[in-house]
């Protein structure tokens, strides 16, 4: 069952085929990174333009990549949602009109439930499945949830089962990567911001910690214990940095080497002083120790035999680092995608279209665009 897969709800233009929900003929994103760059964030009406420009080249390179014709695909699977809906609509009016003219099944996907199929997949290509029932976490620039997740007992392929899917918590406020890309918008390093940051840190952390740095506190919420919020880290940076005039005056160098494009890790590194390098380690703890936690607690109170974590932040090397050492101390296995499958990508809305395919849970002309779109 060779699947087409087609992603639009934020700023990616994305088209994969894969094939029986688990090997990758051709994966083919079109990031808008540079297009929303200057303004800091996604601009909803310059994404949906940019996916009207390259919905059809992209699917035409999926294809071109893996070898085959659209017209000897079995299926066609589309983000409906959540995410932007100017921007899922472009997917979702160019996949029914695809599937109508080739003659093909469609199939809506749920984009959370793809980044929950991006794990799958990387666990199958390492020849390794995680066992359920598990948590996951989904953390990325519009995205911290956590779900608790059941297979139906019944099936011997891993990677058909339908999966029963319970909100266990989520963000009250900012996104996590949201936090890093505020954070980066404030210190002057650039967008997005979790990749720089993530590497910044690391070096600070090899200087190891200064007595003197700055400490931010576990943040807490009120309620649902498995609930998160980030815009009191976010808010606490900032103040520290009003507090600190001279981050002002080092960022100035920055903002002039990013308008010369120079936007590598290793090219703002000597720019940073080793106070900005503490300030953004402690930041990056607070945000890894406030995520891994309540996932850690959430596994341990449902008996989860993993812990899945996907999305964009998902690629960060601390928050990886320290779910595997945690974990494995509560006798639990922790599943990441490949980086390439953290980010928004359209092979994971494919192999996340397979067993609703196989269900025979199919759309029709009906299927819209669904801005918000919960998983359970
Ligand atoms: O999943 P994604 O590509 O898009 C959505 O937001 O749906 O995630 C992008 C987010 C951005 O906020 C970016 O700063 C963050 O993920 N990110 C990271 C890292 N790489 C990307 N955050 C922390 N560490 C990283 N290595
Ligand atoms: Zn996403």
């Amino acid at each position: 069952m060779r699947i087409l897969g087609i992603e639009s709800s934020c700023d990616e233009t994305a088209a994969a085929i894969v094939a029986d929900g688990r090997e990758i003929l051709s994966n083919v994103v079109a990031s808008q990174v540079e297009l929303h760059r200057k303004y800091g964030g996604v601009v909803p009406e310059l994404a949906s333009r940019e996916h009207l420009r390259q919905i059809v080249p992209v699917v035409r390179e999926a294809s071109e990549q893996a070898g085959m014709r659209l017209a000897d695909v079995d299926a066609i699977g589309v983000t409906r949602g959540p995410g932007l809906v100017g921007s899922l609509l472009v997917g979702v009016t160019y996949g029914k009109a695809l599937a109508k003219s080739l003659d093909k099944p469609l199939i809506g996907v749920n984009h959370l439930e793809g980044h929950v199929h991006a794990v799958l997949l990387e666990a199958w290509r390492t020849a390794k499945s995680p066992k359920f029932p598990a948590v996951c976490l989904i953390v990325s620039g519009g995205h911290t949830l956590l779900y608790s997740i059941e297979a139906a007992a019944t099936q011997k392929d891993p990677l058909a089962v339908q999966l029963r899917y319970k909100r266990l918590g989520g963000t009250r406020d900012d996104a996590a990567g949201e936090a890093y890309d505020k954070v980066a918008k404030l210190l002057e390093l650039g967008y997005p911001g979790g990749p720089v940051i993530d590497q910044l840190a690391a070096a600070a952390a090899r200087n190891g910690t200064k007595a003197d740095g700055p400490r931010f506190g576990t943040t807490k919420t009120r309620g649902n214990r498995y609930d998160f919020s980030f815009s009191g880290i976010k808010t606490a940076v900032l103040y520290y940095v009003r507090a600190h005039p001279e981050f002002v005056t080092e960022a100035r160098p920055r903002r002039a080497a990013l308008r010369e494009g120079k936007r590598k890790a290793s090219e703002l590194m000597p720019l940073c002083s080793p106070v900005t390098l503490e300030l953004l380690a402690e930041f990056q703890r607070t945000v890894v120790r406030d995520l891994v936690r309540p996932t850690l607690e959430a596994a341990e109170e449902l008996h989860a035999e993993s812990v899945l974590v996907s999305g964009g932040v998902a690629a960060n090397a601390e928050l990886r680092q320290t779910f595997e050492k945690e974990a494995a101390r509560r006798g639990c296995e922790t599943y990441f995608p490949s980086r390439a499958l953290s980010t928004d990508n359209a092979a994971m809305i494919a192999a996340a279209a397979y067993p609703h395919l196989l269900a025979g849970e199919l759309a029709d002309e009906a299927l819209d665009a669904e801005a918000i779109f919960p998983l359970s």
